[in-house]
């Protein structure tokens, strides 16, 4: 699942009391790692998922980066050329130490046969709430930024992807079997600022990255691609995609499973309603992807109040179908 660990679990919410803020639990080896296996221990998932955030590389950049209760995360914002010079890449491994100790404890007391993932957030996600200072519903900020100081975005872009490269680099070294690359908002751009700030430093990061470790895998996740994730697939050269819930099922299988693995896409709220709605979701996207190359995935992130009860009639269905 995505945010596979969080707070529709309560051993989750007591750790994340113990550690502190947010942060501090991301920085924390020993308890993110205990987050990381809560939920491998209680459903028995196949593919365990980094405990951590798209918004510690901006932190290590030197941008100050907070969590807030209820708010999210709030960010000072870096929304000028100046601000942008001001970021450094030179402490990025330093500050991210903490993270990558995490990865390698948790390949350490995972079973061979649980898939480790890393991830990062990819150039354009990251850079929208970097501009912004906050989440958003549209990435306005960004996109008005992206438009007016083009060659500033650029240099923003270009540093996100050496930074992103060089982390996940790090984060293969240390023992994840595959790294996902999560563009949340990159299905919100003009086609000309969607091929200069989504495919382009996603090709880069790729390749960047099989230039340390050949052969690499990693999963790029464009939400909201919808008709343009068969060019991302080909251009990006990732192993698989992840696939939102509001793309269309029959698109994806022929169009996209033909290019290669999927990953998806499950509505987040078909979890929330539990029941039989819930096992009608579950066999719709069971049924469209099942016969090609698939690995069934909620299509964004896991709610808080979604009920721990319903997590399992939905593994339990998966499992039963296959
Ligand atoms: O998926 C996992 O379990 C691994 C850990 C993970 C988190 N965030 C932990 C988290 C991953 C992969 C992410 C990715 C992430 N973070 C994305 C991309 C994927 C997506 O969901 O779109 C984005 C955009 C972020 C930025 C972010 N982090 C936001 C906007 C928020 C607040 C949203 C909210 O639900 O309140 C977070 C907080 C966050 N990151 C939580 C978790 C478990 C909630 C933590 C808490 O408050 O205790």
């Amino acid at each position: 699942m995505m945010r596979q660990a969080g707070r529709y679990l309560p051993e989750y919410q007591q750790t994340r009391a113990a550690a502190g803020s947010f942060l501090d639990l991301c920085y924390n080896p020993q308890l993110a790692t205990e987050v990381t296996l809560q939920p491998i221990r209680r459903f028995g998932f196949d593919a365990a998922i980094l405990f951590s955030d798209i918004l510690v590389v901006p932190h290590a950049l030197g941008q100050d980066v907070r969590f807030e209760e209820g708010t999210g995360p709030v960010l000072e914002p870096v929304d000028t050329p100046e601000r942008i010079a001001e970021l450094s890449s030179g402490r990025l491994l330093d500050h991210l130490a903490p993270v990558i100790e995490t990865v390698a404890r948790l390949r350490e007391a995972l079973p061979r046969e649980t898939t480790l993932l890393g991830f990062c957030g990819a150039p354009w996600t990251v850079a929208s709430y970097m501009i912004a200072g906050q989440g958003t519903p549209d990435q306005a900020p960004a996109r008005v930024f992206a438009y007016q100081q083009r060659d500033a975005m650029e240099a923003l872009i270009a540093l996100l992807v050496e930074a992103s490269a060089d982390y996940l680099v790090a984060q293969l070294k240390a023992g994840a079997d595959a790294v996902q690359v999560f563009d949340t908002w990159g299905g919100n751009l003009a086609d000309e600022l969607y091929e200069l700030f989504v495919v382009a430093p996603t090709v880069r990061i790729v390749e960047r990255v099989r230039e340390s470790i050949p052969g690499a895998r990693i999963i790029g996740f464009p939400k909201g691609a919808g008709p343009r994730l068969p060019e991302y697939f080909r251009r990006t050269g990732v192993n698989a995609v992840g696939v939102d819930w509001a793309a269309s099922r029959t698109f994806v299988r022929d169009q996209v499973q033909a290019i290669g693995p999927v990953q998806g896409n499950l509505d987040p709220m078909a979890l929330v309603a539990g029941g039989e709605a819930l096992d009608a979701a579950v066999d719709a996207t069971m049924g469209a992807f099942s016969g090609g190359p698939f690995i069934f995935n909620l299509g964004h992130g896991i709610v808080p109040h979604t009920p721990i009860a319903h997590v399992e009639r939905m593994v339990a269905r998966v499992r039963g179908a296959r």
